[in-house]
């Protein structure tokens, strides 16, 4: 019998501190950076982010989503025999975050590493976990997607620091005899490293070059548009499904003009789209699960529906994954 992964349980985390476009506005006029918030909702659909207080590390949203997560799920951390965790914003520069969030957790023992794909983190790291489970090398995974990007952004630069927020998302993935995820597609093209970047490193004890996100917004969005779109139908055509297949699209929330666009190549009408962008910004890797687990608890995304997850990043990186939820 064939061996599926299937998502039992989702959890997500939000830092208790918010700024609204005005707050941030505000707090960005007092250092002579002049933004608005017409600007920011019109060109981004972003409302609010949370940032994380000094001391409040990835792996601390992580643990508050995992143990959300696995309660949902009804499992306890001693279960769990794969934690991965998707951060570009890891507590260290090692161990990883998911060993970090591992003690935290209290699942010592288990298998645990990091994945690094930026903004598709989550969907690198849950077609990685699914891989494992459909191998046998695992039977109970905790995915994470949990970022700090306050932490590297540059809140000289307008064009970035309204852009992001922190938070945190997981799922449980657990070995199943049904469907689960039908199908995943995975890229990378190194070549456009430059266009979101945070091009600094640690050497000798110093950070060389610059330790703040960089990015050409316009190059990102051209690019991402069109492999969003490539990557869902290559996902569909794994699976035998078309686009009039899915029930939902749970697309990485950084834009909701990419949004819009992925939807409309994909003659999906927005009611269709599962949109959380206004009220935490571009989370990165935790951007995917945040969503999902929202659309879970609200009612709005039921057991049994057929979901489409999409992400893209930095790297570049970009990737698609089909379940039935
Ligand atoms: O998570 C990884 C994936 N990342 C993304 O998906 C981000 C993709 N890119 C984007 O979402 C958009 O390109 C942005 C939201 C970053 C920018 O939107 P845009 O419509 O591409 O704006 P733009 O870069 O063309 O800038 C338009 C104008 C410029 O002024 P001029 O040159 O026309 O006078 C900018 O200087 O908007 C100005 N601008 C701002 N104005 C007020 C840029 N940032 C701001 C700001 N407030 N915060």
């Amino acid at each position: 019998m064939k061996r599926y992964s299937r998502i039992t349980g989702t959890g997500s985390y939000l830092p208790p501190r918010r700024l609204t476009n005005a707050d941030l506005v505000a707090e960005l006029a007092a250092k002579g950076v002049e933004t608005s918030d017409d600007w920011i909702v019109e060109r981004t659909g972003i409302r609010a982010r949370h940032f994380a207080a000094d001391g409040v590390y990835s792996s601390d949203l992580g643990l508050e989503a995992a143990r959300s997560a696995l309660q949902a799920a009804g499992r306890n951390p001693q279960d769990v025999d794969l934690i991965i965790v998707a951060t570009s914003t890891p507590d260290m520069v090692f161990p990883s975050t998911a060993c970090i969030l591992q003690n935290k957790l209290g699942a010592n023992g288990c298998a645990a590493f990091d994945v690094q794909a930026v903004c598709s983190g989550f969907v690198y790291a849950l077609a990685v976990a699914d891989s494992m489970i459909q191998t046998g090398a695992a039977k109970c995974a905790l995915v994470v997607g949990a970022e700090v990007f306050s932490r590297i952004l540059d809140f000289n630069d307008r064009t970035t620091c309204v852009l992001f927020g922190d938070g945190a998302g997981a799922v449980v993935l657990e070995a199943s005899t049904t469907p689960g995820i039908l199908a995943s597609d995975l890229h990378a093209d190194g070549k456009h490293v430059g266009i979101l970047c945070v091009p600094g490193h640690v050497s000798g004890g110093a950070i060389l070059g610059d330790p703040l996100l960089k990015m050409d917004g316009q190059a990102v969005f051209k690019l991402a548009v069109g492999l969003l779109e490539s990557a869902a139908k290559a996902t569909l055509a794994k699976a035998n499904l078309t686009e009039a297949d899915i029930d939902w699209l749970v697309p990485h929330q950084a834009n909701i003009r990419i949004m819009q666009s992925t939807a409309r190549k994909l003659k999906l009408s927005m009611d269709k789209v599962v949109v959380t962008v206004a009220q935490h910004g571009n989370t990165s890797a935790a951007s995917i699960p945040l969503a999902l687990d929202t659309a879970v608890r609200s009612g709005q995304v039921k057991t049994g529906e057929t979901l489409l997850l999409e992400g893209v990043g930095g790297g570049f990186t970009w990737g698609a994954l089909l379940l039935v939820l």
